[in-house]
């Protein structure tokens, strides 16, 4: 399948990340990896990026060059220091904890943030010699935000677009990140950055002009400091189709969760990497409020939570899966029977057709982070359920996903007694609203797919008049 825009121009495509999916492997944790790896498994280009592993030699080591089909996959490793410096010191320690609004969880430490800039500059220089004339380069998220200035102080001319997978917090919780301005000043230098959501870009326009002395333009372009870039939406989505074929798999299968002895068993699912900012203390308190409240569902409900490690080493990680662990062993033993589990915590990865099965046998989605650049599980739990008796996803407002699925029931992930109130709604809606619902999501979710964000991204990068593609003006 071509991509978009690059390839009717004959220009090729390089997409830099921090992540790259291992596009031979059946589990992937992380929307990155795997909104990326769906959308350039059939594509023509190159894909640079970390390989996941650390090494002493790192920086005296040349890429590693893998060909799967017609996408070229070149990675480099980290040698130890940059892996905690730059990945899990600045980028998630500090980053990631004030893009989602937690700056009492941010630790920024000056020679992490050293280390930062300096991978950046190592990932372009890594990359320059592998790059053609008129190559259109796409980086992704957080980890890489000087890179576009990296590969312009050494020459590169093509043009550089940028996608942001997290939110873009109010411009009053950016500015407080230390190195703000020089974060700002890098965003200004690639030709296109794309948010998630109508509000990220909001929040990144009053930021450049709030605290950049910047001004908006027509259309979507911003200008501070002499520089201009066009600043648009492109909601990430899932693979619908693929997604949905795999959930229809189990169709005629024993189920893969034990059957319950009268039959009458529904079940809530959750999954996400086991993150602070997936709201899952939150989420377990609200099962144990509806346990608690609504008793009429004891026995007759269960909770699967499928929560795969992430950035273990990190103590907030630590930590959050401690909490989880102990709320998880309450729970169950002070509701659960000799013959019923209340909640099912797995904390592992899982291949994706039995997440995709787990999804369709499921009554409730319960998706409710605290802060989410998308989520693309609430788009994969809908993908998934059967058009005849689909369940109900209950979705934090928070969610970028909220801004696209108004149909799903919405909730304030903080406020625990309303969640279980919401399951309890859930649980007993009845089939014409559950119908009603899952038709204009499933509408949704298949409108803006992973190919219409990849397209509609590369559209506007590929414009060269200053008249972006609106994707919620279609
Ligand atoms: P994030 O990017 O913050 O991890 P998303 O919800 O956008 O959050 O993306 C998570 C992706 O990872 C989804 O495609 C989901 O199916 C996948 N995923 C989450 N947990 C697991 C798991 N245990 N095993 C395999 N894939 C998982
Ligand atoms: O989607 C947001 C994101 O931060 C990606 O950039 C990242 O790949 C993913 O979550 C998982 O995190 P990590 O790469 O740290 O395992």
């Amino acid at each position: 399948e071509p991509v978009g825009a690059a390839e009717k121009d004959n220009k090729r495509l390089v997409v830099v990340s921090n992540r790259v999916a291992n596009l031979n492997a059946k589990a992937q944790t992380g929307g990155l990896a795997v909104a990326l790896g769906d959308a350039l498994s059939a594509s023509q280009g190159l894909w640079f990026g970390w390989s996941g592993e650390t090494s002493v030699d790192a920086k005296a080591t040349m890429p590693k060059i893998e060909t799967k089909g017609d996408l070229t996959v070149a990675t480099i490793d980290l040698t130890p220091e940059e892996m905690e410096g730059y990945y899990l010191g600045y980028a998630n320690r500090c980053l990631w904890p004030s893009l989602h609004y937690r700056l009492d969880l941010a630790l920024c430490n000056e020679e992490h943030a050293n280390i930062y800039f300096e991978v950046n500059a190592r990932f372009a220089e890594n990359l320059m010699p592998m790059l053609e004339p008129g190559d259109m380069i796409w980086v992704h998220d957080y980890h890489l935000i000087p890179l576009a200035e990296e590969l312009k102080r050494r020459g590169c001319t093509s043009r550089i677009g940028f996608f942001l997978h997290t939110p873009f917090p109010s411009p009053e919780i950016f500015a407080a990140v230390p190195h703000q301005k020089r974060l700002g000043d890098a965003l200004m230098r690639f030709d296109v950055v794309g948010f998630q959501t109508q509000s990220d870009r909001e929040n990144f326009a009053r930021y450049v002009c709030g605290f950049m002395n910047g001004e908006e333009l027509a259309g979507d372009l911003l200008t501070a400091q002499g520089q201009t870039t066009n600043a648009a939406v492109f909601p990430i989505g899932i693979d619908v189709g693929g997604f949905a074929n795999l959930a229809k798999q189990g169709d005629g299968l024993p189920s893969l969760l034990p059957e319950a002895p009268d039959g009458d068993m529904k079940t809530i699912i959750g999954v996400d990497r086991l993150d602070y900012t997936k709201g899952l203390p939150e989420r377990l308190r609200a099962f144990e409020a509806l346990l608690e409240q609504y008793p009429q569902h004891r026995r007759h409900v269960r909770f699967v939570q499928i929560a795969p490690p992430t950035r273990e080493t990190l103590p907030v990680y630590q930590d959050i899966r401690r909490e989880v662990e102990r709320l998880v062993g309450q729970i169950n033993g002070r509701f659960g029977d000799l013959n019923w589990q209340p909640v099912i915590y797995l904390h592992r990865p899982f291949p994706q057709d039995v997440l995709a099965r787990l999804c369709r046998e499921s009554a409730v989605g319960m998706i409710t982070p605290l802060r989410d650049g998308m989520n693309l599980v609430a788009k994969e739990y809908i993908a998934a359920q059967r058009p005849e008796d689909p369940g109900v996803l209950v979705l934090s407002r928070f969610a970028g996903a909220a801004e696209q699925l108004r149909e799903a029931l919405l909730i304030n992930p903080h406020d625990v007694n309303e969640m279980a109130s919401t399951l309890d709604r859930a649980l007993t809606m009845p089939r014409q609203e559950r119908w009603a619902r899952y038709n204009r999501l499933r509408q949704r979710v298949e409108t803006y797919d992973v190919t219409n964000w990849r397209d509609s991204f590369m559209q506007t990068f590929a414009s060269s008049d200053d008249d972006p593609v609106n994707v919620f003006a279609k």
